[in-house]
């Protein structure tokens, strides 16, 4: 749906990784153009009409954030990305908060964005961090994860969709049954807000993270997300996030989000976002998700028929495809879908500890968006099935 709007869809790729980044369509560059031609003042600091209007497109992006995912404006601050995001929540609230032997409950399968700020947390303050063991599809198990559950438990944080199986979690339920017992759910939104209707009260959850960049909009935008943001400490220091300071060394922050904030922020991105946004809400939320679940199955069909290729996530309910081919090297593979023009990812996609579950280090991912179709699918098939397929590699 929608081809027409994304300029490179015109150079005949078949762009199939959208987990790493969504292409962008005109909406979103002549929004980011119409802020340097027109009005690019600086934010929150001037008294002159074109920063006046800045401000109001600045804050009206922020109105508009919240209101996609059913938040407040004054629950969501902007960040660079997802993985910035992650930090100030770890580092902004729950260094504060978690002692010594607290646990938190992570996967395998989850992004190193939503590990690695953990491991340094957990070194730093003698946290204890849980792996919820995957099923026999590599997804999570709501059963399994109640199980590990004790009175150390104070925070369980995973990804809502995750980056290589694709497996929806129900965050609804690990919500009603984590909030039973004062546990914190933290949910990295980085491959789900781009795909499926997120609604926070709805879900209940209490810190989410995104980025801008996998759903059509600018590089360098993320949202954080949280219903205790006036409590999130600023992590980042500087302009634009202290109310005052003095000789004496005496600072007053302003409070979150404004105190998340420092430092000139990303408008044209910002900006160019809520264009975005508004762009996804006229499809609609539920159509996209509609759309890429019934092209993953029409993929998937076809696929396993494709000789000698292996599919680790077929049923997973989300537009992402995770294969090998047998006795080929998954890059190798990334290089030839290439001489045909088709985009994919391959490697670990920045997951590396997923490989003690599915057992290999390396594949190829497909990831759908709003713009893929059955023309796309079958140009993949048709080059995967290539007999010759070896003899091309090597
Ligand atoms: N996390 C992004 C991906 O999965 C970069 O490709």
């Amino acid at each position: 749906m929608n081809r027409e709007d994304f300029p490179l869809l015109k150079n005949n790729i078949i762009y199939l990784d959208n987990g790493a980044t969504t292409l962008k369509p005109y909406i979103l560059t002549d929004a980011i153009n119409d802020y340097y031609q027109n009005y690019s003042a600086n934010v929150h600091r001037g008294d002159y009409d074109i920063t006046i209007k800045a401000d109001n497109m600045y804050e009206e992006a922020r109105k508009t954030v919240a209101n996609f995912i059913n938040a407040n404006k004054d629950e969501i601050a902007f960040t660079n990305n997802t993985t910035d995001s992650m930090n100030k929540i770890i580092f902004g609230y729950f260094k504060d908060i978690l002692k010594e032997n607290d646990e938190v409950i992570l996967s395998k399968s989850e992004h190193a964005s939503n590990l690695l700020p953990w491991f340094e947390l957990a070194r730093e303050k003698k946290l204890v961090l849980k792996y919820a063991k995957l099923d026999s599809n590599y997804e999570l198990n709501i059963d399994t994860l109640k199980s590990m559950i004790n009175e150390h438990t104070k925070v369980i944080s995973l990804a809502h969709i995750t980056n290589v199986i694709g497996d929806l979690r129900d965050i609804k339920s690990i919500t009603e049954f984590a909030h039973q017992k004062d546990i914190y759910v933290v949910v990295d939104g980085a491959q789900s807000v781009p795909h499926i209707p997120v609604d926070v009260k709805e879900l209940d959850i209490d810190f989410l993270a995104f980025s801008a960049h996998k759903m059509y909009g600018p590089t360098g935008v993320g949202v954080l997300y949280s219903k205790y943001m006036k409590d999130i400490k600023p992590i980042i220091f500087g302009g634009g996030m202290n109310a005052t300071y003095a000789s004496d060394f005496s600072v007053t922050y302003n409070e979150a989000p404004e105190s998340l904030e420092a430092g000139t922020p990303n408008i044209a991105g910002v900006i160019g976002f809520k264009s975005v946004i508004e762009y996804l809400n006229n499809i609609g939320m539920d159509k996209i998700y509609e759309h890429e679940l019934k092209l993953k199955e029409y993929a998937i069909n076809k696929l396993k028929k494709v000789p000698n290729i292996i599919l680790y996530n077929k049923n997973s309910k989300s537009g992402i495809i995770t294969f090998n081919m047998e006795g080929i090297f998954a890059q190798d593979l990334a290089i030839y879908l290439n001489k045909y023009g088709i985009c994919v990812r391959a490697g670990n996609h920045c997951t590396k500890i997923l490989k003690d579950e599915i057992g290999v280090k390396n594949t190829c991912r497909v990831s759908l968006a709003l713009y893929n179709n059955e023309h796309d699918i079958d140009e993949l098939v048709y080059v995967l099935s290539n007999p010759n397929i070896k003899n091309e590699i090597i």
